[in-house]
């Protein structure tokens, strides 16, 4: 059985042999709770959850089963690489699921975001259930829960959902092998696991997904826009040394338009909001401010490529007493 809690002795993991050292003892400790029984893990593509699969692909091989739901509301290429990363290089039990026309439909003509946010977090569990039912013998269940998701439960901050909400009746044993690790720790984990840098140390990416940078009812013509220019944003700060280095970035695009002109015609289209924003612990966070060269490729970029877009602004709100994100 793998620790409930982190020891208070514990000493940080900031190197490979630490880490190396957790992951042989987590292994263990997995194999030993686990036996010959197999396991289902809800496989975002996140930090967490991917940590988590490769540490138990490890322990247990294809008794992990993990699932991939797709709701359409992920960034330029995460599905892909999901399936890459798990299904082709560590040759990972997945199944994949493309739910976007599920979503979509169901989250059409709703601007609420708090029933947005609903739609989003409920539909998920019901498909998850719903592949979950079609497999048997499954007695465990992984999840990516961390050690300050513990702490800020605890503190009556955060809901801590254990098997996050599943249905009554299906009764899961949790696994929860980064439970005891504070983020950094789980990125250095993941590495010497053999994930790639580039999903180990990516920037925090809400639940909800691009759903709520696309205000307002979402459309698949202006979800499509802010994916495209979220891809571009984040491809401009890679070569701009800004990846890993700027907490996070993304792209906006609100649900009301303007009047521009483009090759002598008139257009009206929607503004693309660009956000950049530094923080320690997201209660407080202050602006990246970008050159005004990379403002300006930016801007040429996403009005010549990114279809519906006219304008591109950029915020310079601080939290507070902006949020983050836009709802
Ligand atoms: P706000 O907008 O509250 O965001 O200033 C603070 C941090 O939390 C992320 N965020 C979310 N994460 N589900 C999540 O998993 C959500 O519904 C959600 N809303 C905001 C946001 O991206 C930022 O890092």
């Amino acid at each position: 059985m793998q620790s409930e809690r982190r020891p208070d002795d514990m000493v940080r993991i900031t190197t490979p042999e630490l880490a190396d050292a957790f992951i042989e003892e987590q292994i263990a400790a997995l194999r030993a709770q686990i036996g010959d029984k197999k396991v289902l893990l809800a496989l975002s593509g996140g930090v967490d959850s991917s940590v988590v699969a490769a540490m138990l692909i490890k322990a247990i091989g294809d008794r992990l089963v993990c699932v991939h739901v797709n709701h359409g509301l992920l960034r330029k290429g995460e599905p892909e690489q999901v399936i890459e990363v798990f299904k082709n290089q560590m040759k990972a039990n997945l199944i994949y699921v493309d739910a976007t026309d599920r979503f979509l439909d169901k989250l059409a003509g709703v601007s609420d975001p708090e029933k947005k946010r609903k739609i989003i977090g409920g539909e998920f569990i019901e498909v998850f259930a719903e592949e979950a039912r079609k497999l048997d013998g499954i007695d465990f269940l992984a999840q990516g829960t961390i050690w300050p998701d513990i702490l800020e439960s605890e503190a009556g901050i955060k809901a801590h959902h254990n098997a996050g909400g599943l249905p009554e009746d299906m009764k899961f044993e949790l696994v929860e092998p980064v439970r005891i690790l504070f983020k950094d720790e789980v990125r250095i984990v993941g590495e010497r696991l053999g994930l790639p840098a580039n999903m180990v140390y990516r920037q925090p990416f809400p639940g909800p997904g691009l759903g709520v940078r696309c205000p307002g009812a979402i459309t698949r013509d202006r979800l499509e826009a802010v994916r495209e220019s979220d891809a571009i944003l984040r491809e401009e700060f890679a070569k701009n040394g800004l990846e890993g280095k700027v907490w996070q970035y993304f792209t906006v695009v609100p649900d009301f338009k303007s009047t521009g002109v483009k090759e002598g015609k008139r257009t009206f289209d929607w503004p693309c909001i660009i956000r950049a924003i530094n923080t320690t612990d997201v209660m407080e966070v202050t602006v990246e401010h970008l050159s005004d060269e990379l403002i300006d490729h930016l801007v040429k970029r996403i009005i010549t490529e990114v279809p519906g877009i006219n304008r591109v602004l950029f915020d310079y709100t601080p939290k507070p007493p902006a949020t983050v994100e836009y709802e």
